[in-house]
């Protein structure tokens, strides 16, 4: 098969974050979360090419980190995740699998990229996700409602892999319905699309607030030997 298409999505703002630039310019691990999670993605072997989805107003920025990676196409992305896919989506031609990370996680390793291309042969989609392994409650203002049965839930990461055009369908579909989802799996999902789910890394953390860049730091350099 030929090569994948890797869209990283670095397009939010990251107002969880409370920062000043968007969260994927933020200095991480000696480089920035979005450089890092480029150089995964095109440390997969069956990657041939990045595409990012960058903030509007902050693509030169974006440019200036990824260009030393050897990645030059960058698109600007819209308010939802989902429009920010859609915009990267858009560049894609001739292209017959793609995998879709968020520049969030920039701990997901090159061999978790490969693992989710591998596992696509006979699916749609891939998911990789982590198993519940604290109990589940059901909380409502501060009262627990009840327990759910956690063996039937599981936590959702990317990179999710799809074929390219089932993953336009379901965009397309998804536009058409105003449905608007926080994953790529989702879209496939709703409309019957098979998503295949594998497993993925307990350290392929999202970072969101500023206490996750600290635990996510320690991560990727365990012993602080960053430079
Ligand atoms: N994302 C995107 N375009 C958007 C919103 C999100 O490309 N309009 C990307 C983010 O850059 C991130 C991933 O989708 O890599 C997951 O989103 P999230 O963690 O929610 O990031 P933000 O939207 O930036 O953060 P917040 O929700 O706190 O503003
Ligand atoms: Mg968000």
């Amino acid at each position: 098969m030929d090569g994948a298409v890797a869209i990283v999505l670095a397009a939010g703002l990251g107002e969880r974050m409370n920062a000043e630039t968007p969260k994927a310019l933020m200095p991480f691990d000696g480089t920035t979360v979005v450089a890092r999670a480029v150089e995964r993605a095109s440390g997969c072997s069956s990657v041939s090419n990045v595409i990012v989805v960058a903030p509007a107003g902050w693509e030169d920025a974006v440019r200036t980190l990824v260009e030393p990676l050897g990645v030059s196409e960058i698109v600007t992305g819209g308010a939802t995740r989902q429009s920010s896919v859609s915009a990267g989506l858009s560049l894609l031609e001739g292209v017959e699998r793609v995998v879709c990370h968020d520049a969030a996680r920039p701990l997901a390793t090159a061999a978790l990229f490969e693992r989710a291309l591998d596992a696509l042969e006979g699916w749609d989609g891939v998911v990789p996700v982590m198993p519940m392994i604290e109990t589940v409650k059901r909380v409502r203002h501060g009262r627990v409602e009840g327990t759910e049965p956690r063996e039937s839930l599981a936590l959702a990461q990317t990179p999710q892999a799809f074929v390219a055009s089932a993953l336009r369908t379901a965009h397309a579909r998804a536009a058409r319905d105003g449905f608007e989802a926080t994953d790529d799996a989702l879209l496939l999902e709703r409309i019957g699309f098979r998503v295949r789910a594998i497993e993925g890394e307990r350290t392929n953390m999202k970072i969101t607030t500023p206490q996750d860049v600290r635990l996510a730091e320690a991560l990727a350099s365990p012993n602080g030997s960053r430079s």
